[in-house]
């Protein structure tokens, strides 16, 4: 098992941290009280007034909030390493940590938290699989799905619980197409690579922990089995490109990372677009203007939905761990400080964004969120989550017209530092 070794795709301790000096300390702010769960921005926007760069005591993480500084974090990634973004915030337990002690479960970072010069060697190839062919390769196959789970929640009656029955299906099956895995074992790989975020991002009790450990190495185990089997069975698929590419040069592509981009793919590209679909519905239903408007005219659901990624990101923050001593804003930053960047705070800067706090579909320069992050490390899956984002929003615009939100739900949000979206979001229409 590989879960410590510098390479590991998932280390299982909770990385170490240094504390910066000289700088402002806020005992209160943390991404786990109720208030900041249902709705973070009143919080961000009083810290990043108070201090836009301070030291959670609760989080033990310096928090960064103004775009500069994050767009100069992001930007240097020789001082501010990545290798951190997938460790654990808080330790792992000892059964699932005995769980990912398999022999076998072996996975390598290869992407959000490899360093330099391998980044930028294996993401060559994987920024090859995702050309504009194979995105428009994929685009019928995200339309007919869209159709499919929609003619299955309307045969259901007049109301849906809209995550289980479109959004959290549509990105994994979209994934699972483009990796090449067959559709006969959907419903296996659904529920293996469901609430992954908790594990990683949040608080999971053992119970969860152990759950989600053991459908992680159940996950990875079918991942080597599928690269094995296209090793003498290719088609047209990201994984056969992938071992194409290994098969020219080994020595630029080993197998092994072979394996690892597969499996790590459906985990980043998955819960995220799940919870960017419900935002976005969050944003427009009960904004009954803007829903006709898009209806209306398609051609204003491409910005209406950065403005849902600048308003309300299913990604409100990242993480970065420094190399060396530093300084940011004029603060003493000690080498193995845990940095985290609010993308959510940023994106709602005053300065950058008049009157942040309001949702506008023409805004002109909503793409400018830092969403998608930023640098060497800017999400590989932004052209395929706008696609599919797109593409939901215009098939449940044109199918259902007068979809909206059931009153008087509560939303639900699942404790983490870093993603966003409901639980369950219940949608009704016709009636
Ligand atoms: C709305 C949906 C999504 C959001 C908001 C999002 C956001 C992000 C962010 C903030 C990063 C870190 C960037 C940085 O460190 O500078 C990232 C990286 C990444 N994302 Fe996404 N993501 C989304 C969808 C996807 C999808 C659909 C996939 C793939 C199927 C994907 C794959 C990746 C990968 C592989 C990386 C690491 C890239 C690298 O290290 O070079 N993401 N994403």
């Amino acid at each position: 098992m590989s879960t410590n070794t510098d390479d590991a795709y998932h280390k299982i301790r909770a990385p170490a941290r240094a504390k910066p000096s000289g700088c402002p300390i806020d005992h209160d702010f943390t991404t786990f009280d109720d208030d900041y769960l249902t709705n973070p921005y009143p919080d961000l926007a009083r810290v990043r007034e108070e201090h836009p760069i301070f030291y959670s005591e609760k989080l033990g993480f310096l928090v960064v909030t103004r775009m500069q500084d994050l767009l100069e974090i992001f930007g240097n990634h020789e001082v501010y390493s990545s290798e951190n973004v997938q460790d654990p915030v808080f330790p792992v337990c000892e059964r699932a940590a005995e769980i990912l002690a398999a022999e076998d479960f072996n996975p390598v970072a290869v992407m959000s938290n490899k360093q330099q010069p391998d980044h930028s060697r294996i993401k060559k190839y994987t920024m090859r699989g995702f050309s504009a062919r194979r995105m428009k390769m994929l685009e019928p196959y995200v339309k007919k799905r869209s159709h499919e789970l929609v003619d299955a929640m309307m045969a259901n009656g007049t109301q849906a619980e809209f995550v289980s029955s479109f959004g959290h299906p549509l990105p994994g099956q979209t994934i699972f197409r483009f990796i090449g895995f067959p559709e006969a074992d959907d419903e296996k790989l659904i529920s293996w690579t469901s609430n992954r975020l908790a594990f990683t991002w949040g608080n999971p009790d053992e119970e969860e922990q152990a759950d989600i450990a053991n459908k992680m190495l159940r996950y990875w185990r079918y991942c080597r089995e599928f690269v094995a089997k296209r090793k003498t069975d290719r088609a047209d698929d990201l994984t056969s490109e992938l071992l194409d590419a290994h098969d020219a040069n080994p020595e630029e592509l080993a197998y092994r990372e072979v394996e690892s981009i597969i499996y790590g793919l459906s985990f980043a590209g998955h819960e995220i677009v799940s919870n960017y679909m419900s935002n976005s519905l969050l944003c427009l239903l009960p904004r009954r203007d803007d829903w006709d408007a898009i209806r209306a005219d398609k051609s204003l659901i491409p910005n209406a939905l950065e403005e849902v990624l600048r308003f309300e990101s299913p990604q409100t923050s990242w993480r970065r761990v420094t190399n060396v001593d530093t300084e940011v804003a004029g603060i003493k930053v000690p080498e193995g400080t845990q940095v985290f960047l609010s993308l959510g705070a940023a994106n709602h800067e005053p300065e950058l964004f008049p009157s942040p706090e309001k949702f506008d579909i023409h805004r002109d320069n909503a793409k400018k969120h830092i969403s998608f992050g930023y640098g060497i490390h800017f999400c590989l899956g932004a052209r395929l989550a706008r696609l599919e984002g797109e593409i939901a929003i215009q098939t449940l615009s044109e199918r259902l017209p007068d979809l909206r939100l059931v009153d008087g739900q509560n939303l639900s949000y699942s404790p983490n530092i870093t993603f966003r979206g409901p639980e369950q979001l219940f949608v009704e229409w016709g009636g």
